[in-house]
């Protein structure tokens, strides 16, 4: 769903989860035309998450394309029905597009591939990467790395809104500095233990140009047919 920021004069716009609790959390939303990085181990709710950006941004109206090596058109359906977004509609009518790819097939060639790929989707409201950690042969060089972030930045010009998730630890950290530094918006997952159980956390690293301020950390779950709840992390964490 969109929401206009009030005070802004130029009128942000801004693409919603269509959580209320989460879209809280981000600050409001996510600007159109940003370049998103949701990083997180696995199982930390990268997919969950991007799931739930995509339905939000289905929702107002906008195109996304998702480029997913985690499912095919057949799977992905199921499971977002499954956390209570349904996109079937969405996909028969051409709003959305599912394009799975084998990425870590490609070798080092895959981040250029899927630039090119991209670039033919160029007029989409949004286009989401789930993973490109898949994307990361270990020949891939850095300056390839970071031509793919680069390239990606040129479509968020355009006015395209990119999102993309990656393994924490998948990229050596003198190179995970400057990509995170290259994107707008930064998202960090992390399953960690809260007393006796464990919780999944969301921490808002970076949104610029969002309505409020970031770097809020929330607890959630991933509840079966309700999707994710934010949900009350104890004090006693560190
Ligand atoms: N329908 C569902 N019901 C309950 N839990 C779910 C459902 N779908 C996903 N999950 C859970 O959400 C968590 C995050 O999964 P996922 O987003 O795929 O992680 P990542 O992409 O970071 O590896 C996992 O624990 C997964 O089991
Ligand atoms: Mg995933």
């Amino acid at each position: 769903m969109m929401t206009k920021t009030a005070d802004a004069p130029d009128k942000v716009q801004i693409i919603t989860s269509g959580n209320p609790d989460l879209d809280a959390r981000m600050g409001g939303g996510l600007p159109v035309g940003s370049m998103v990085l949701i990083e997180g181990t696995s199982g930390a709710g990268k997919s969950v998450l991007s799931q739930q950006i995509i339905w939000g941004a289905l929702q107002d109206g906008h195109t996304v394309t998702l480029f997913t090596s985690e499912n095919t058109v057949k799977s992905l359906i199921p499971q977002m029905a499954s956390i209570d977004l349904d996109v079937l509609d969405f996909l028969l009518l051409g709003k959305l597009r599912v394009y799975p790819v084998e990425l870590a097939r490609l070798g080092s060639d895959a981040p250029g591939l899927l630039v090119q790929a991209m670039r033919t989707q160029g007029g989409r409201g949004m286009i989401v990467i789930d993973s490109f950690t898949s994307a990361l042969a270990k020949e891939a060089t850095d300056l390839q790395l970071r031509s793919f972030f680069e390239e990606s930045k040129r479509l968020c010009a355009a006015g395209t809104t990119i999102l993309i998730t990656l393994h924490s630890g998948a990229v050596p950290s003198d190179l995970m500095n400057p990509i995170r530094s290259m994107c707008d918006a930064h998202l960090t997952l992390r399953s960690e233990q809260d007393g006796q159980k464990l919780v999944k956390t969301l921490e808002v690293s970076k949104i610029r140009g969002a309505a409020s301020g970031t770097g809020s950390i929330v607890g959630f779950d991933v509840e079966p047919g309700w999707g994710i709840r934010v949900v009350p992390i104890s004090k006693a964490r560190g």
